[in-house]
Formats: structure tokens, C-alpha cells, sequence
């Protein structure tokens, strides 16, 4: 608070004449602020500037919104320049500083090399679309920026840097969403000669150490370790999020013999699941609320959503209990499903039944969901490793195997005996960190011998020819006694939206981009000139070109 007195004629005078937005300078004695003026709301609150000088250092326009007001995220991107000066964003960014302090740090205390790797460089497949760069030099050639520096960091340990570190730019043209953005930040580690084990006790050790520097916080210690398999059984989901204490049950070995065919099709089905998740106090739900959370999983692909409501478990279930479904099940089923999901009087059950990957891609979101809504979430932060991940997984249409985390990963143990007779089980030694229900890390130890690193490309159905072409220089660092490395990734704008309690990612980077992929401030992507597209030797199809 800045008071100007008018016996300071020419300051008064200057403060006659302020608008928003304006850039001051004020100069004056620092005072108690008189009785009644305090605001305890503000740190700065009990004292006041008494202006003896003002002097306008520039003036601004008419700013689009106030710094107080509520204005839509459009406009916020638009002027993203003013949207920065709200002390909510001001707090973000500084916050996010402060992150990035504590992990070079704490990396650097432990020995970690800083290196950068290129950004103009070959296609890295870490499962999104490349953005390309065309060369002007080599007519007809393109760059691809980096979604990730998977490969160059593995080669900086072939070259004998055993610790590294990057806090790097990644690129991936993807679908966007809250968690997500086409270019983000990771902190990239990898390090050489160390165990699975080991990294990931250094790495949750940095995790903790952040944690406790930026916000103060304990995370517990150690984290908690799921496998992927038990996850998905769970938890219906490989990124659980823990604060809440639901769990799914299985029950297709108790229906798979009833005549209700909604259910007994996939409890027969190899790839079926048939899964309960008791909510407890759920026969509040209203038909409405129940009808809500139908149209919700059915967004992930399910057909239905059978439940039912436990009101009277003491009496016979036509009576007892409430449900589209019980007239289809015997009693012994219900009864034995209650007894499995735990479930008595006042909860609800809901169920899911049909291929394993719609079964949890569904009752995974609505544990979560109804679990936030139901208010059944515990405890602020819940970190965890889940360890054991599938090598690959198969497309739904074509049938084909990709890497599920990235074709460097190494195998566990043996486990590339299967991949010519059962790549779906051959597991990776490949973990993630989660925390709160995201993704914010994940990692692998790398394949470091050229012929383990061949047959993955082999089960992948990667030809010797295209072996050569896209990862030769790989398959032959590997050949020069390349160390045993691995390491992982966290995706920074996570952590840091995690810790600000934000949102979406956007909230914690300084200029980002829309749901669409536009950077509205700047307006980007635009149309290039016909000039800079003939010294690129690019021709732009009639079809998809737009108007500038
Ligand atoms: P991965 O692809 O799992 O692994 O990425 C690591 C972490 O980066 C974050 N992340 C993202 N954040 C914002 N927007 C995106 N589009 C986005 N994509 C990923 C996530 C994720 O956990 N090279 C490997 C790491 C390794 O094996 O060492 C990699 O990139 O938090
Ligand atoms: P229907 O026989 O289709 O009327 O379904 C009876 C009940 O089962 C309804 O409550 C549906 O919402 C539910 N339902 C139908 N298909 C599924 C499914 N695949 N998984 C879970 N519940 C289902």
C-alpha cells in the first residue's frame, strides 16, 4: 500500500493521473499503517509507503482483464504476459524454480554430470509422432526434435559418463490433454553400473529430497512397491492413486456359470475380466447419480454398469437388496459376491464385465471418480513404484507388438526366451513413479549387449535392414563394451502442478499450449511464405493447405 500525501504536490499530483497496470517508481519512508488500515490478509499487511516522490515510468493500456478477475483460459494464453503478473502464477513459476533447484542439487551433490544433447536430430521412439524439421542444406531430408534423449543418453554412458543429468526440452505430437502438452520439460537421468534396485532407491531419494526442500513435506520411506500385474488387479489402473482406499474385487469364477450372459461371456473369455468395486455408504446414490456414472464409464467403452445396493444384507435378496441384476444371479453368488467385496448394509457394488482392457480402462476412472466425489480420498501425498511392466503390448486392430515403455528397455531376467512364444509375458525391468494418481516418472534399465538389443527389435517385428537404418549407430556403440546403465525420467510440469496444487500443467509453465496445440500468444503454428517453403524444398498439398 502506497499512501501520497498532498502536501507532496508533485507526487500527488503524479498519483492523480494512475491507471492500471502502470510501471512506478516510488520512493518514501516505510511506516506503521494507521489503525483501522491493517490487513492481516497480507504479509506486508501492517505496513504502509508513504510516498515522497512518484515517478511514471511508463503507462499501460486498458489491460483485457484485471489481475483479480476471473477470465477464461483463451484470453489468459492470448496475454499471457499480464496473466503472469497474478500472484497465484508469480507463486507457480517461483515454485517450479525452486524444484528444479532442488534437483540439481541434490544430483549434483550425488555426482550426476549436467550435458545437453541435440534437439535437431533423428526420429526417438518413445510411442508419439515426431515433429519434423526440413533441412535447407539437404534438399528432401528432415530432423526430427527429440522426444526424449533416450538414445543419447544411453550413448553418453557408453562414453564412460557413468552419472548424468539434463532438465530437457521433449517434443511429442500427441492428443493433448490436462497432463500433457506437445513440448514439456523432463528432469533425464541415467547412470551406468548400477542395479534396477539401486536407481531406484537414488531416484526416490531425490523425490523425497524435493519434497522436503520445496514444500516441506515427508514423503513416506520407503515408497510403497506394486507390481504392474497387481496394480491392474487392484486398482484397475498401472498409476493408482492411492489416497484412496477402494479396491476392485475379481468375481468371474463365481458367475461364469449364471445365466445372465452380460456376465458369463467374459468370465469364460481369456481376455475377459468380470470385476466388483464395493462404495461404501453408496445405496445413497441416487438412480440419477447411478445413471451418471453409467454414461461415465461408458466413455471408456463399457456397455453398462450393473450394481447392486446392499440395504438389508439379514434378508433374502429379493428383498434385501436393490438391483437390475440379482434376479439374473443365484443366491449363493450374491451372497459369496458380498462376501468377497466385503460389502453390507448401506454399500453399493458396482460391477464391470467384458475384455480385460474395457473392464479397467473403466471401473479404473470411476474408483478414482467416485472416490473424489464420495470424499473417500485419505492423506495428501501417496507415492509409488509400480515395477514389473509387460515388454510390449499388442494393438487391438492390427494385432502388432510395440514396446510398451521403449524398445531400449531390457528384459528381466530370462525373460527373452518368450518373446518368440509369449512376448505378452515377457516383463521389462522397467519401473514408474507415481504419486497421487499420475505418472510422474518413469524409467528402465537399458538392454546394453547388441544381440539382447536385436532380438527386441526382432520381436517387434523391426526388419535387419530397418535395424540398421534407424538404430545402427546404437547396435554399434553397443558393440564397443558398452556398460550395464539405466535410468529414468520425470516429467517436471507434472511434479510441479502436483505441488502447486494446480489443475493442468499449463498452470506451471510460463507459456504454453492449447488443447489444440496453438500457442495463441504469439500465434503459432502459422503459414510459412512460398519463399521460406521453396528454400526448404517444400511443397505444400493443395488439400491441406489453409488460408494465412
Ligand atoms: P516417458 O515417456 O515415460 O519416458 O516420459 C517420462 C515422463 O515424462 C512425463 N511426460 C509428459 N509430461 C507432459 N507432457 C507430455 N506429453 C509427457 N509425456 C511424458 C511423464 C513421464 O512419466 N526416455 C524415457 C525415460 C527413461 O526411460 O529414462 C521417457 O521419456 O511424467
Ligand atoms: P441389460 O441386461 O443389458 O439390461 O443389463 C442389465 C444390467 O447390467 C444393467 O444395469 C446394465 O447397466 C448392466 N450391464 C450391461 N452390460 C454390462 C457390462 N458389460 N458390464 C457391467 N454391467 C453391464
Amino acid at each position: 500500500q502506497v499512501v501520497v500525501d498532498p502536501d507532496t504536490t508533485d507526487a500527488f499530483k503524479a498519483a492523480e493521473h494512475l491507471g492500471r497496470e502502470y510501471c512506478l517508481r516510488v520512493t518514501g519512508r516505510v511506516r506503521n499503517r494507521p489503525a483501522g488500515t491493517v490487513n492481516t490478509n497480507l504479509r506486508s499487511g501492517k505496513v504502509e509507503l508513504l510516498a515522497t516522490a512518484l515517478e511514471v515510468l511508463n503507462e499501460s493500456a486498458t489491460p483485457p482483464f484485471a489481475l483479480d478477475e476471473d477470465v477464461g483460459e483463451e484470453v489468459r494464453l492470448k496475454y499471457r504476459y499480464i496473466d503472469l503478473r497474478r500472484d497465484v502464477m508469480q507463486k507457480r513459476l517461483r515454485l517450479r524454480h525452486s524444484i528444479t533447484r532442488a534437483m540439481r542439487s541434490y544430483l549434483d551433490d550425488a555426482g550426476f554430470v549436467d550435458l545437453e544433447t541435440p534437439m535437431l536430430t533423428k526420429a526417438t521412439p518413445e510411442g508419439a509422432r515426431d515433429y519434423l524439421v526440413p533441412s535447407r542444406v539437404q534438399p528432401g531430408k528432415f530432423f526430427a526434435l527429440p522426444q526424449s534423449p533416450q538414445i543419447f543418453k544411453q550413448l553418453l554412458m557408453m562414453s564412460g559418463f557413468d552419472r548424468y543429468y539434463q532438465i530437457v526440452r521433449c517434443f511429442r505430437d500427441e492428443d493433448l490433454r490436462a497432463d500433457r502438452q506437445p513440448e514439456f520439460t523432463q528432469l533425464d537421468v541415467e547412470t551406468s553400473f548400477l542395479t534396477q534396485g539401486q536407481i531406484m532407491d537414488l531416484m526416490e531419494g531425490l523425490t523425497r529430497f524435493v519434497f522436503k526442500r520445496v514444500l516441506d513435506t515427508d514423503l513416506p520411506d520407503p515408497f510403497p512397491r506394486l507390481t504392474y500385474d497387481e496394480a491392474m488387479r487392484r486398482y484397475a489402473s498401472d498409476k493408482p492413486d492411492l489416497r484412496i482406499d477402494l479396491e476392485l474385487v475379481d468375481v468371474a469364477d463365481l458367475v461364469r456359470d449364471c445365466e445372465f450372459k452380460v456376465f458369463a461371456g467374459p468370465a469364460t473369455d481369456p481376455e475377459g475380466r468380470v470385476a466388483a468395486l464395493r462404495v461404501p455408504k453408496g445405496s445413497e446414490l441416487t438412480r440419477k447419480q447411478i445413471d451418471d456414472y453409467g454414461v461415465f464409464v461408458g466413455r471408456y467403452g463399457a456397455k453398462g454398469l450393473a450394481y447392486i445396493k446392499v440395504n438389508d444384507a439379514s434378508k433374502p435378496n429379493d428383498q434385501g437388496l436393490q438391483s437390475p441384476i440379482v434376479k439374473f444371479l443365484p443366491e449363493g453368488v450374491l451372497r459369496e459376491i458380498l462376501a468377497r467385496t466385503g460389502a453390507g448394509d448401506g454399500d453399493l457394488v458396482f460391477f464391470g464385465a467384458d475384455k480385460a482392457k474395457v473392464v479397467n480402462d473403466a471401473l479404473g476412472a470411476l474408483r478414482a471418480k467416485v472416490g473424489h466425489e464420495r470424499g473417500l480420498a485419505q492423506g495428501r501425498w501417496k507415492p509409488l513404484w509400480v515395477v514389473d511392466f509387460p515388454m510390449f503390448e499388442q494393438d487391438d486392430e492390427t494385432g502388432a507388438w510395440s514396446a510398451r515403455h521403449h524398445p531400449f528397455t531390457a528384459p528381466k531376467d530370462g525373460h527373452e526366451d518368450r518373446f518368440a512364444t509369449d512376448p505378452g509375458n515377457a516383463l521389462a525391468k522397467a519401473y514408474d513413479v507415481v504419486l497421487n494418481g499420475w505418472e510422474i516418472g518413469g524409467g528402465s534399465v537399458r538392454i546394453h549387449r547388441p544381440e539382447v538389443q536385436a532380438k527386441v527389435f526382432e520381436a517387434l517385428a523391426i526388419s535387419p535392414e530397418d535395424q540398421r537404418r534407424k538404430f545402427g549407430f546404437l547396435l554399434d556403440a553397443l558393440s564397443y563394451g558398452a556398460p550395464p546403465h539405466g535410468g529414468i525420467a520425470f516429467g517436471l510440469d507434472r511434479m510441479a502442478t502436483l505441488m502447486c496444487g494446480a489443475e493442468s500443467i499449463r498452470e506451471v509453465i510460463a507459456f504454453p499450449k492449447t488443447q489444440r496445440g496453438q500457442d495463441l500468444l504469439v500465434d503459432a503454428p502459422s503459414v510459412a511464405t512460398e519463399q521460406q517453403l521453396r528454400d526448404l524444398h517444400i511443397k505444400v498439398r493443395p488439400t491441406d493447405a489453409v488460408k494465412p
